[in-house]
């Protein structure tokens, strides 16, 4: 019997869809064994992604893709996010790894209880890409130093959640810094209720913008006497993220619980 790591995709036809295809059946490890999306059910998975050389169909929910396909591991970006899926994969014994955003609290509290109830693990990532996992990492650190802090993020158009899963974690992961660290940031004198202000997650306040021409991007602005640090990350193609992606996929049979993060696996 093989023992590469069976893999589905769900959200096959997708910006990130495809390229996830091609990376996981370029991958040795691994063995692509299905895909679904509602976009193209029925359709060859090569006509459907571009990707040469694959005999199985998309099949069109992830119910079918479960059940036919038999995977291991199912990496998600289908969207919008739905927790009805993640829901049943857990149940039978599949690993979730997420990639699409836009989770809310109470889904991954949910999620955590059911992995800890099934024993079947799931990942959250929000950023595949290491880049962007180095600027978290970096950003916590500085946030010690440099308290006062914002955020920029810049999506594509086409982008439907905001603030970004991006934006949020690294703003947790500066809010969990800081609190560590017994550091309280000064407040600015103006109202933060006035919308031009922006979101706020942790503590810190997060601005989105949503044009068309960008891919992903994020600068964390660190305030201080005299002096601006800016911590910037651009994903100019979203091959950025394939790297993540076996890694997470190549550790998701052997985790037990909800993993929140790339950063968890580095
Ligand atoms: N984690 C990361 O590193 C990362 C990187 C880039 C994008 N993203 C996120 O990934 C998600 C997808 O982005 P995209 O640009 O590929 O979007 P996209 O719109 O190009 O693709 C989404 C696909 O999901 C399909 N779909 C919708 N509902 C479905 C369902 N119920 N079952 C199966 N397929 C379904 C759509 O038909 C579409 O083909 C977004 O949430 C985006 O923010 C995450």
């Amino acid at each position: 019997m093989s023992d590469k790591i069976r893999v589905a995709v769900m959200g096959a036809c997708g910006r990130m869809g495809r390229e996830v295809i091609k990376a996981v059946a370029g991958a040795n490890d691994m063995e692509l064994v299905g895909a679904c999306d509602i976009a193209c059910p029925g359709v060859n998975a090569s006509e459907a992604t571009g990707v040469p050389g694959l005999e199985f169909s998309i099949t069109a929910d992830c119910n079918s893709l479960i059940t036919t396909a038999k995977p291991h591991v199912v990496v998600d970006f289908a969207k919008p996010f739905d927790m009805a899926n993640v829901r049943f994969m857990l149940k039978a014994g599949v690993v979730p790894v997420i990639g699409t955003t836009g989770q809310s609290d109470d889904d991954l509290a949910e999620m955590s209880k059911i992995a800890e109830e099934t024993g079947t693990g799931v990942m959250v990532i929000p950023n595949f890409a290491i880049g962007a996992v180095l600027m978290m990492k970096f950003a916590a650190e500085a946030a010690k130093y440099m308290p006062n802090v914002e955020i920029i993020e810049l999506h594509h158009d086409k982008k439907l959640d905001a603030p970004s899963g991006t934006s949020i974690k690294t703003a947790l992961m500066i809010d969990e810094a800081r609190k560590a660290a017994g550091i309280v940031p000064e407040q600015p004198l103006g109202s933060l209720d006035d919308p031009a202000r922006g979101d706020q997650r942790g503590g810190v306040q997060v601005h989105s913008v949503r044009l068309p021409g960008l891919v992903a991007h994020q600068e964390v602005l660190f305030g201080g006497t005299g002096q601006i640090l800016t911590i910037r990350h651009d994903s100019i193609d979203r091959t950025s993220f394939m790297p993540g992606v076996l890694l997470a996929v190549r550790r998701a049979p052997h985790i037990k619980a909800l993993v929140y993060g790339l950063d968890k696996l580095l």
